[in-house]
């Protein structure tokens, strides 16, 4: 039986990737994303098996009904994809642009993670993955709300992981850590390095998730550089 796997994000860089990839692996892919002509031109590539809804995840109500009616739709979902995210971005209110990071990266987060997680308890196992970052290993001096966000995802990730663990629920929780990978979210940023093609990125992220690794270090070198974070005293943190 194929497995059908959501991925919250679909219309660009990593998820359009990936919704590409497991559709060439043989799942039933359901895609979302606010772009829906970028999702109209994914059906049109991918053509059957391929289902999606227009979802902006800063509505958490709607977020969740739509998120149903897709499941509803694909007969099911085994595995959801965690994807949808921004990063910090020239703006006139820093403000504002920092409450927008949380909207979209932690409270469209959690929203739809509860959903997913309600949801497979019910059915009795299923797979969440959440796309959080390296930057999640450090406060970092040019993104400190970007680094929060994802921080905060792999920590909640974690809680829940060791909830099933302690409750004995069939849920796998993976937490992929990229390091730099290019998309419309790198585009002309500055100062990266070992920036990885999407589609090899991709590649070794799938792998893992049917591999169920709890943690993916995403290309798998930056395993080396979460280890040297989490070696480094705090002066070195402070000059990253
Ligand atoms: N690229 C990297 O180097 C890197 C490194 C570490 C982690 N990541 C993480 O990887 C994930 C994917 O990023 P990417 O690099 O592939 O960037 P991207 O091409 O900009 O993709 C971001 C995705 O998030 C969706 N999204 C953003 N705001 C949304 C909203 N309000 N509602 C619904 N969907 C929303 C976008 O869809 P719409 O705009 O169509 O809504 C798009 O599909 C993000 O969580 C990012 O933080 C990326």
């Amino acid at each position: 039986m194929k497995k059908r796997i959501i991925i919250i994000g679909a219309t660009s860089g990593i998820g359009a990737s990936l919704a590409r990839q497991a559709h060439g692996k043989g799942y039933i892919v359901g895609g979302t994303g606010r772009r829906v002509e970028r999702l109209e031109e994914l059906q049109k590539q991918l053509g059957e098996e391929f289902y999606f809804r227009q979802m902006d995840v800063v509505e958490p109500g709607n977020a969740s009904i739509i998120l149903h009616s897709l499941i509803n739709e694909m007969g099911g979902m085994d595995i959801i994809v965690l994807n949808s995210g921004i990063s910090n971005y020239p703006a006139s209110s820093i403000s504002s642009m920092e409450q927008e990071i949380i909207d979209v990266n932690v409270s469209g987060f959690v929203n739809l993670f509860g959903e997913a997680f309600q949801y497979f308890r019910q059915q009795g196992h299923g797979h969440i993955v959440g796309i959080s970052s390296i930057a999640a290993l450090f406060g970092s001096a040019r993104a400190a709300p970007y680094s929060a966000s994802k921080a905060f995802i792999s920590t909640y990730m974690q809680g829940y992981r060791n909830r099933c663990y302690h409750s004995d629920y069939d849920i796998t929780i993976t937490d992929v850590k990229p390091g730099f990978v290019e998309s419309e979210m790198t585009e002309g940023k500055k100062g990266m390095f070992w920036v990885a093609n999407t589609d090899k990125a991709v590649r070794q992220m799938l792998i893992d998730i049917e591999k169920k690794k709890k943690i993916s270090y995403i290309t798998r070198r930056w395993r080396l550089i979460a280890w040297v974070i989490k070696l480094s005293p705090n002066w070195l943190i402070e000059r990253i």
